[in-house]
C-alpha cells in the first residue's frame, strides 16, 4: 500500500503539473502547525523563484487544481504555503484499506532478503549480568522489525566459549582437582558423563580464577591450557563439553524469561573449523602479514581520521582471538545462510574492533562487497542516580536479579490494587513487568546512555510501558463489551478526536519503517506513544457504548480496533504483549 504522505505528494504534484509548474515543486510535509492544518506544501515558495513570480499566485494556481473530495480544507496562505486538511472520505477510504490489508498494507521490502542478527552476546560460565539486558532486547526487537517487513531473519547469540575464560576454567580446575582423568594425558578411557562441577561452583571457579590473571605463573597456564583447548586437546574437551553443558541450560533459562529467542545457539568454538582456511586464504591473498610474531590483517586507509590498528589473525602463542573468531564466524554465515545484512548489537564501546573486521572482511573477500555490515553499538544502563549500576556490595548485579526486583514491584502493584483474580496474578505481573523493563530500555535511543528507575519504567501513567498495556487493555474492554467488532469497515465522520486518531494510524507504516532504517527501536516507542495517546483522549471523549446511532458506534468500534491491532503489532516487535485485565 502506497504511503499517505507519498498519496498526498502524488497528488499535489499532479496539481502543479496542472497549473503549468514542474511538478517536483508538489513535495508535501506532515505540518508543522498542527493547529493549522494536518498536511503542508512549501513549494510554491521555491517555484516563485524559478518563474519569477509572487508565491501566492503560484500557491492559488496549484490549490485550484487540487481535487475537492480529497480534501476538507485547501488554503494558499501568504506568503505561499498551501494547507491542506484530508476529507473524512479520503482519510476513511485509507484505513479502510490498511484495516483489511495483511499488516496494514505495508510494505515487505525485505522479502527475498536473508539478514543475521547477531545480539546477546553471552559468555558461558559467567552469568549474564545487567550489561547483557540492552544487547538481548534490542536485538530481539531489531529481529523481529526484520521479520515483519519480510526479511528471513536469523537471530544467532554468538558464545563468548572459545577465549581464555575457558583456560581459566580449566587452570583453576586442575589446581583443585589434578586427579581428574581430564588432565592426565596418558588417559585413553571414556571421561565421566557426571560434571565435575554444578553451575553454582561453576560460577564461583570463574572469577575466582579471573582474579588469579596477574599471577605470571598461573596467566601461562591459563594460556596455555586455552590454546590446548583450541588445537583439540582431548580431556580440555571433555570439560568444555561439561561447561557448556552446565552453562547453556541456565541462559536459556534467562533469556526465556525476557522473551528473547535465538534461532542458532552458535559459539565462537564453530568458527574454529573456519579459522585455519580463512587464514590461508588471506595469506595467498597477500591480506595476512607478519608483524612482531603474530598474523595480522593491516585495515587502515588513506585518509583515517583516527588511528585505525590492524585486525590481529593469530597471536604471537598461536591463539585465536575474538577478531579471528567473529571473521572466521562470517566465513561460516556467508557459506551456510547467504546473508544480505549483518547486524550486530553490542556495548558501543566495541565501535572499533567492529570497524576493524568490517573492513577486513570486505577487503579480504569474506563477505561480498553489498553485504551490508553493521554494528548497533548500544550505550550504557546506569542505576537511577545516573551512576553505573552496581549492588550494594560494590558487585555487578545479576541480569536476573534485575529481572526478579522488576517483577516484584509489579507483582506488589497488581496484589495491592486487586487488578486480577489469583490464579492470574502471575501471568499479569510477567507481561507487565517485562514491558516495563523493555520499554524503558527501548524508548531510548540505543546509542545513548539512560538511567535505570524501577519505579518509573513500572508508573501506569507517562511514557512507560504499562501505559501502552493499559491503553490495549482499555480497547479490548469495550470491544468485549461490544461484541464482534472484527468484520466492521471504517466508517467514522472524523470529529477532532477520531480525526486526531485516524491520522496516527496513517503513520504506522512510516514510523516502522524509519525505525528499522535507523536501527532504532525508540521510534516505535515514540510512534505508540502518540498512538495510544490519540486513542485515550478519543475513547474519553466520545460516547461509545452509550452510542445509540448503531451505524456510528459500529465506525467508533471499528477505529479502536485498528488501533488496538496497530498497538499489538507493535508492542510485539519491541519483544513484549499485553495481559487481558490490568
Ligand atoms: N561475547 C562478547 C562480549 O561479551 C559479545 C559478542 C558479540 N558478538 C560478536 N559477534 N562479537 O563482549
Amino acid at each position: 500500500m502506497q504511503k499517505l504522505l507519498d498519496m498526498i505528494t502524488a497528488k499535489m504534484q499532479q496539481a502543479f503539473a496542472d497549473a503549468g509548474y514542474d511538478a517536483a515543486f508538489g513535495r508535501v510535509t506532515v505540518s508543522n502547525r498542527p493547529d493549522l492544518c494536518e498536511y503542508q506544501c512549501n513549494g510554491a515558495l521555491s517555484a516563485a523563484k524559478q518563474y519569477k513570480c509572487a508565491p501566492i499566485a503560484i500557491a492559488n494556481a496549484v490549490a485550484e487544481k487540487l481535487d475537492k473530495a480529497d480534501f476538507s480544507m485547501i488554503e494558499a496562505v501568504m506568503p505561499g504555503f498551501i494547507n491542506l486538511k484530508l476529507s473524512d472520505a479520503f482519510l476513511q477510504a485509507y484505513l479502510e484499506e490498511m484495516r483489511s490489508a495483511e499488516d496494514f498494507g505495508i510494505e515487505k521490502f525485505g522479502a527475498g532478503h536473508t539478514v543475521v542478527v547477531d545480539y546477546g552476546g553471552a559468555n558461558v560460565a559467567k552469568p549474564l549480568h545487567i550489561g547483557h539486558l540492552r544487547p538481548a532486547i534490542i536485538g530481539e526487537s531489531l529481529k523481529r522489525l526484520h521479520k515483519f517487513f519480510g526479511y528471513h531473519t536469523i537471530g544467532d547469540i554468538h558464545l563468548g566459549d572459545w577465549g581464555l575464560q575457558m583456560g581459566l576454567i580449566i587452570a583453576e580446575l586442575q589446581e583443585r582437582q589434578p586427579d581428574l582423568p581430564y588432565f592426565d594425558l596418558d588417559y585413553t578411557g571414556e571421561y565421566p558423563k557426571e560434571s565435575p562441577f554444578t553451575l553454582s561452583e561453576l560460577e564461583e571457579i570463574y572469577p575466582t580464577a579471573s582474579s588469579k590473571k596477574t599471577d605470571p605463573v598461573f596467566a601461562e597456564k591459563a594460556h596455555t591450557a586455552t590454546f590446548e583447548l583450541q588445537q583439540g586437546r582431548r580431556g580440555y574437551r571433555a570439560i568444555w563439553d561439561h561447561i557448556m553443558g552446565v552453562s547453556l541450560p541456565d541462559l536459556h533459562r534467562i533469556y526465556d524469561l525476557l522473551d528473547v529467542h535465538f534461532e542458532k545457539w552458535l559459539g565462537e568454538s564453530d568458527a574454529d573449523p573456519y579459522i585455519p582456511g580463512m587464514i590461508e586464504d588471506l595469506k595467498t591473498k597477500g591480506h595476512a602479514v607478519e608483524s612482531s610474531g603474530a598474523l595480522v590483517f593491516p585495515v587502515a586507509e588513506e585518509g583515517d581520521k583516527k588511528e585505525m590498528p590492524p585486525c590481529i589473525l593469530v597471536k604471537s602463542d598461536g591463539s585465536a582471538i575474538y577478531a579471528t573468531t567473529d571473521l572466521a564466524t562470517m566465513v561460516q554465515r556467508m557459506q551456510d545462510w547467504q546473508p544480505d545484512k549483518m547486524l550486530y548489537v553490542t556495548d558501543k564501546r566495541q565501535n572499533l574492533h567492529f570497524e576493524q573486521i568490517f573492513r577486513a572482511a570486505k577487503k579480504g573477500g569474506i563477505v561480498r562487497a553489498e553485504t551490508e555490515l553493521e554494528h548497533v553499538g548500544h550505550g550504557t544502563m546506569n542505576g537511577a542516580d545516573g551512576k553505573p549500576f552496581k549492588t550494594r556490595d560494590g558487585g555487578v548485579l545479576r541480569l536476573e536479579a534485575l529481572i526478579n526486583d522488576m517483577t516484584e514491584f509489579v507483582r506488589a502493584k497488581v496484589v495491592e490494587n486487586k487488578i486480577v483474580d489469583e490464579t492470574e496474578v502471575e501471568d499479569t505481573t510477567d507481561k507487565i513487568a517485562l514491558a516495563a523493563l523493555k520499554y524503558g530500555d527501548l524508548s531510548n535511543q540505543p546509542t545513548k546512555d539512560y538511567n535505570f528507575d524501577l519505579e518509573r519504567f513500572a508508573a501506569f501513567e507517562g511514557n512507560t510501558g504499562p501505559y501502552i498495556l493499559y491503553t490495549i487493555v482499555r480497547i479490548k474492554s469495550i470491544l468485549a463489551r461490544y461484541g464482534a467488532w472484527e468484520h466492521l469497515p471504517i466508517q467514522v465522520p472524523a470529529n477532532i478526536y477520531a480525526k486526531d486518531l485516524m491520522l496516527a494510524i496513517t503513520k504506522a507504516g512510516p514510523a516502522l519503517e524509519a525505525a528499522l532504517k535507523t536501527s532504532s527501536p525508540n521510534m516505535i516507542c515514540a510512534y505508540i506513544y502518540d498512538l495510544a495517546g490519540a486513542a485515550n483522549k478519543f475513547y474519553h471523549e466520545t460516547r461509545i457504548l452509550t452510542e445509540e446511532d448503531k451505524a456510528l458506534q459500529a465506525g467508533y468500534i471499528s477505529l479502536i480496533g485498528l488501533a488496538k491491532r496497530i498497538l499489538e503489532t507493535c508492542i510485539d516487535l519491541l519483544g513484549f504483549s499485553a495481559p487481558e485485565k490490568m
